[in-house]
């Protein structure tokens, strides 16, 4: 069973994503954390997206559908998806409706966080990751149990995001309402989007998200 977890720019869609990885073993795909992936290794795709994630623009859709294809063809066949951030406009979802028939994979539920914007910034600006394992932590609503070290993993380093200012959020969140939520009636016509409040504790969101899941 595939879902996608929709929402603007800090709504909490990977910090969702890895808890539904943790508790129901499935696989979150970000195209966010591939594109820093791949910006970081420096591949032709990083070197092409590198500035235009740094404006807080969108990167092409051939580009990200591709990653997406990419990853499901690296997963186990009833390994069930969390897409985390695709699609992300009009293109990108018909993109991924071929993609999953063609894998035979069937899109069970597109689950829309609501939220405030207003608090979003706050939540973004806070935020940072292990940068060993990439656990998600907020300076004020996530903090890790050892004042410095992680949770999950150990580790001592952490690190932030360079789109995390508050200049480019706007632009991501501009983005956001003009190309992304946009799309949301596709689903809506199929009668498979869920609403969750997503200004709700961390562990409430969890909850919600699993009562959908588990139908
Ligand atoms: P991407 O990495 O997807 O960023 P985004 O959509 O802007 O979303 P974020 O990762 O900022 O937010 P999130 O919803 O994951 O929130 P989080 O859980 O971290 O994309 C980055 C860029 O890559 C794009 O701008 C674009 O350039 C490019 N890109 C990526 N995908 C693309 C695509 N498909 N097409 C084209 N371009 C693409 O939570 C935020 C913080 O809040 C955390 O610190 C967390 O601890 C905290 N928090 C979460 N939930 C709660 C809660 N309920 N209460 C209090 N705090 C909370
Ligand atoms: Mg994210
Ligand atoms: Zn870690």
């Amino acid at each position: 069973m595939d879902i996608i977890l929709l929402g603007p720019p800090g709504a909490g869609k990977g910090t969702q994503a890895q808890r539904l990885v943790e508790r129901k073993g499935m696989r979150q795909l970000s195209t966010g954390d591939m594109l820093r992936a791949a910006v970081k290794a420096g591949t032709p795709v990083g070197l092409k997206a590198k500035a235009v994630m740094d404006r807080g623009e969108l990167v092409s859709d051939e580009i990200v559908s591709a990653l997406i294809g990419e990853e499901l063809d690296a997963m186990a066949a009833g390994q069930g998806a969390i897409f985390d951030g695709y699609p992300r406009t009009a293109n990108q979802a018909a993109s991924l409706d071929a993609i999953l028939e063609k894998r035979g994979r069937v899109l069970a539920h597109v689950i829309e966080l609501e939220v405030n914007e207003d608090a979003l910034v706050a939540r973004i600006c806070g935020r940072y990751t292990c940068a060993n394992c990439g656990k998600g932590y907020h300076d004020t609503f996530e903090q890790p149990a050892v004042a410095g070290k992680c949770d999950k993993c150990g580790a001592h380093e952490f690190k932030r995001r360079p789109d995390d200012n508050e200049e480019t959020v706007r632009t991501r969140m501009a983005e956001y309402r003009a190309k992304t939520a946009p799309i949301l009636p596709i689903y809506e016509a199929r009668g498979i989007v869920s609403r969750v409040d997503g200004m709700a504790d961390i562990d409430d969101v969890t909850a919600s998200i699993e009562a959908t899941i588990n139908g």
